[in-house]
Order: C-alpha cells, then structure tokens, then sequence
C-alpha cells in the first residue's frame, strides 16, 4: 500500500511518499524559516501563500525520487489540523483534489497524533504501550500511548510550549529564528551550571510551564551586567533547565505507569542535550527509547503518510467534507 503524506500545518511545506508504513520511496521537506526569519517568527498569510507555490513542484520532486508518477498512490492522508488555518487549508483542498481526481480515500490525520506515532515509523520496537514526549514549536504534551486513538494524555504546557520558549529566548539574544537548532549548538561550548534558573512545575504532577523561565532569561539580558559574551553560558543553563524538566516528568510517567518505551518527537526532539539525557533514562529504567530521526521530527509529509496507514489499517477513512481545523487536540480526534 502507498500512501501519499501532506504535511502544510505551519512553516513546512512537506510530502512524502510511503510503502507499507515503514520504507520512504520520496521525501521533500521544504522550510519557509528564511522567508519569516526576519520577522522573527511566522506570517501565517506569508506561510499560506507560500504553501500554495511549493505544493506542485514538491509533489513532482517526491514522485521524481521516487521514480513513480501518480498512479501509485493508493491513498491520500493530510494534516487537516491544529495549524495555521490558512495553511491546513492549503494542504487540505491539494489532498482532496488529488484523492477525487484519482479516485482514492482520503485520510484525515491529527497533526499531533502523527507525531506521537512518528517513531513508529522507523522503529517497529516501539509497540504500543509507550509514552510519548511530544516537544515542538507548538506543543508540549506527555501522553501515555495505549494504542492507535487510544491515547491518554498526563499533562500539557500552560503556557509556552517548548520549541516556542527555545525561539523566544534566541530571539531575546538576536539569535536568529528557528532558535531550538541556534541554542542546541552554542549550548555546546557554554557552561550550564552559570546561571542557576527556574525549573517550573518540576515536583508537581505532568503538567509543564516554560513562561517564568523565559522571563527569568529576559531578566539577565536586561540586567545592566550583561554581556553577550555570556551568551553561550545562557544556552547551556536555559537548555539544561528545560531538559531537566521535560525528562522529569518523562521519568516520573515511567515510574507510575511501569512502562518502559518511551519516546520523543517534534522538532525540540533534535535538541541533542535532550536525546543524551533521555538515552539515560532509558537506561535507568531498564527500557528502550525511540526517537525519530531528526527529519522525522520536525513536520514532515512522511509521519503523516504513517499515521495515514495506521488509519487505514483501523479502517478510519475520511471522506471529501473533511475540514482544516485550527484547534484540534488529540483527545477530539474521533
Ligand atoms: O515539530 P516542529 O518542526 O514544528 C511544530 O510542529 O511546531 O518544531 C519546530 C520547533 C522550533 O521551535 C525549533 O526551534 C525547535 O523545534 N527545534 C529545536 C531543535 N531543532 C528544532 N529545539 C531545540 N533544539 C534543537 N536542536
Ligand atoms: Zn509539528
């Protein structure tokens, strides 16, 4: 079965082409971060126009890799949301015509739930149950992963998500936007013990907060000693701070749950600091972990052709009056 993956929920247009769940035949992901970087942040008019112009020329290009043209597909799964709305919407009138001029199923697809399905995709090892740290841009979110649509969420972010405190922060420095990738390298030659920041909600329950620690930053940046010589010390103790934290609270669902997969994705799950400390706790626990390589992390077309097939293979087909959704928590999903 190939399923044809669209993935157009914020600044990623991105298609990916899969066999049987588990082997990429074409996969383009195409990052609009140049286009909003000097906004320091994303335009959603900016991201659906965009989204428009790339589609066609990406369809091609992931056909092309794939030596095959459209006849293959079998079916269509789109992100139909959360997202930008204009943005979903671009990707979900592409998928809906492509299903009905060709006369396949059409798949609607959680945006959150193909991530936390995502490291299925690569590793067939992580068999439901798991726990999923779902850390990107827009999220945070620990979810105890019974099974397909059975997915029990333990805690979510008050306030920032954690890809978002990471882009705030590197904006603060004048770092450059998307921040995650920014801060991961400079944390690299900095000293984490420098600065002793806040770590939120770090005893109590799944819930996170990543505000007060982003404030906790703007306050030595504003502080009349500061010197962007310090910058990388800054990475390292905010980096540390918020792995500390999202690890925690990963451990802490170990614990009580007694299971021993446990998982990350979304962008933030690049974060190297995060994926050493988690191999750590893998260990600890006596378990396995599994983490999507770094392509499959961030949005990408290809998590969603897999959650796609999940569905199919529950028999979950949508039909042409699927709707882009801007809100769309995992617990909604039907
Ligand atoms: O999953 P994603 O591509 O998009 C959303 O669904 O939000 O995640 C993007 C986020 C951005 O906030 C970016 O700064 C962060 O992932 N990110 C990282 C790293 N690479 C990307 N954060 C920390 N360390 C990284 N290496
Ligand atoms: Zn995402």
């Amino acid at each position: 079965m190939i399923i044809l993956g669209i993935e157009t929920s914020c600044d990623e247009t991105s298609i990916g082409l899969l066999q049987d769940g588990h082997t990429v035949l074409g996969h383009v992901i195409a990052s609009q971060a140049e286009l909003h970087s000097e906004y320091g942040g994303v335009v959603p008019e900016l991201a659906s126009r965009k989204h428009l112009e790339a589609f066609v020329p990406i369809l091609d290009e992931v056909l092309a890799q794939a030596g095959e043209d459209k006849s293959v597909i079998d079916a269509v799964a789109v992100a139909h949301g959360p997202g930008l709305i204009g943005s979903v919407v671009v990707g979900v009138a592409a998928a809906k015509a492509l299903a009905f001029g060709m006369n396949k199923p059409l798949v609607g697809v959680n945006h959150l739930e193909a991530h936390v399905l995502s490291p299925r995709l690569e590793h067939q090892g992580c068999a439901y149950p798991y726990l999923s740290l779902l850390v990107s841009g827009g999220h945070t979110i620990l979810t105890e992963v019974r099974g397909f649509r059975e997915y029990c969420v333990l805690g979510q972010t008050r306030d920032d998500a954690a890809g978002e405190a990471f882009d705030k922060v590197a904006k603060m420095l004048g770092l450059g936007y998307p921040g995650g990738p920014i801060i991961d390298r400079l944390a690299q030659t900095g000293d984490s013990n420098r600065y002793n920041l806040p770590r939120p909600m770090l005893h109590q329950g799944y819930e996170f907060s990543f505000s007060g620690l982003k404030t906790a930053v703007r306050n030595l940046v504003e502080a009349p000693d500061w010197s962007p010589e310090d910058i990388p010390d800054l990475c390292a103790s905010f980096q540390a701070a918020l792995v500390e934290v999202c690890v925690k609270k990963l451990r802490r669902a170990a614990q009580q749950s007694g299971i021993k997969r446990i998982s990350a994705a979304g962008g933030v799950a690049c974060n190297s600091l995060l994926r050493q400390e988690l191999e750590g706790l893998a260990q600890d626990l006596g378990g396995e972990l599994f983490i999507p390589s770094p392509k499959f992390c961030m949005d990408n077309g290809a998590m969603i052709a897999y959650a796609g097939y999940e569905a199919i293979v529950a028999h979950q087909i949508s039909d042409l009056t699927l709707e882009a959704r801007s809100r769309f928590y995992l617990t909604e999903i039907e």
